[in-house]
């Protein structure tokens, strides 16, 4: 009987070290957290209402970075952000220096707040058009999607010229072969996460394979006009040249071209 006890009270003693051991594990449920949001500030609050051992100070945490640290043995620890929170979504912790740590975790949660990279890219016709965008705002997506505002469904993966590659917070949209006609365009990129919906709008531009070519083709049709002006004009005064050469002899080609400016100067003089 007496031993019979025992087990029992060992059992229980072991159920109680497993509670423990699970609440020493993550979030304490001694830590009351708190969160205002309020004119351009933040602040996130931790209480601890039962503290196991003496408070040494406390530390946040944000990811891996840390935020702020004190060596005060306070149970209520504060921590302020300038901004708004969707410029400051993640996972805070405050953890309080006691043997073991304690640890509060509070979620900042927003919309995603997508960005493109560009918000306006240009493409050569057939070639291959990407257009990206981005959601660094916590919670992670769980979905992308791509539109068009002039077509009234979703693309579609795979469907036409079109594929689409995402990964946790980013998506690509690659548009095959591009064409002026059907491609110009907005884009839209919507992110879905826990929270809601959120979007940014791409615009491409595709541009015609000579439009690339203009520049040079300019610089071509420049180079002839002016050929072809010089041509003329040496035609023109060939019968001059011929006089010229019959009493100027041998005298080379410039000098030549100064006697008769001189000539004609002489000769408008006497006019
Ligand atoms: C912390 O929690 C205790 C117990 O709930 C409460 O009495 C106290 O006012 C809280 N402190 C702050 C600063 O909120
Ligand atoms: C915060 O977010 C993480 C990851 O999404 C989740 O595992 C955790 O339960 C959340 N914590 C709170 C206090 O909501
Ligand atoms: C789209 O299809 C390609 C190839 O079939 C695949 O590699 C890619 O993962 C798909 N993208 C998405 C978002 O499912
Ligand atoms: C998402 O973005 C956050 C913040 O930029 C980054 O820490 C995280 O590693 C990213 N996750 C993925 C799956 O890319």
């Amino acid at each position: 009987m007496a031993a019979g006890a025992e087990g029992l009270r060992g059992l229980l003693a072991l159920l109680v070290l497993g509670v423990l051991a699970a609440g020493g594990e993550g979030t304490s449920p001694d830590i009351q957290t708190g969160f205002s949001d309020s004119t351009g500030k933040l602040i996130l609050s931790c209480n601890l209402t039962d503290p196991y051992s003496a408070i040494e100070g406390h530390e946040w945490k944000h990811g891996d970075k840390i935020l702020q640290t004190d060596m005060e043995s306070s149970t209520f620890t504060s921590y302020i952000i300038e901004g708004k929170k969707e410029e400051h979504s993640g996972i805070y912790e405050c953890i309080y220096k006691t043997s073991p740590e304690i640890k509060g975790e509070m979620n900042i949660s927003v919309l995603p707040q997508v960005v493109a990279y560009k918000k306006s890219e240009h493409g050569n016709e057939g070639d291959t058009g990407v257009l990206t965008c981005k959601n660094p705002s916590f919670p992670p997506v769980s979905a992308w999607v791509w539109y068009r505002n002039d077509q009234e469904s979703i693309i579609v993966n795979g469907s036409g010229r079109y594929i689409i590659k995402s990964s946790g917070n980013k998506t690509e949209l690659r548009i095959l072969k591009l064409n002026i006609e059907e491609d110009t365009g907005d884009y839209h990129c919507s992110a879905i996460n826990s929270i809601g919906k959120g979007e940014a709008t791409v615009n491409l531009r595709v541009r015609s394979r000579l439009a690339a070519l203009w520049p040079f083709l300019g610089i071509v049709a420049e180079v002839l006009v002016l050929v072809t002006i010089i041509f003329i004009y040496e035609k023109r005064r060939k019968p001059d040249e011929v006089l010229d050469d019959d009493d100027g002899g041998s005298a080379p080609l410039k000098s030549n071209a100064t006697n008769h400016k001189d000539k004609n100067v002489r000769q408008r003089n006497a006019n």
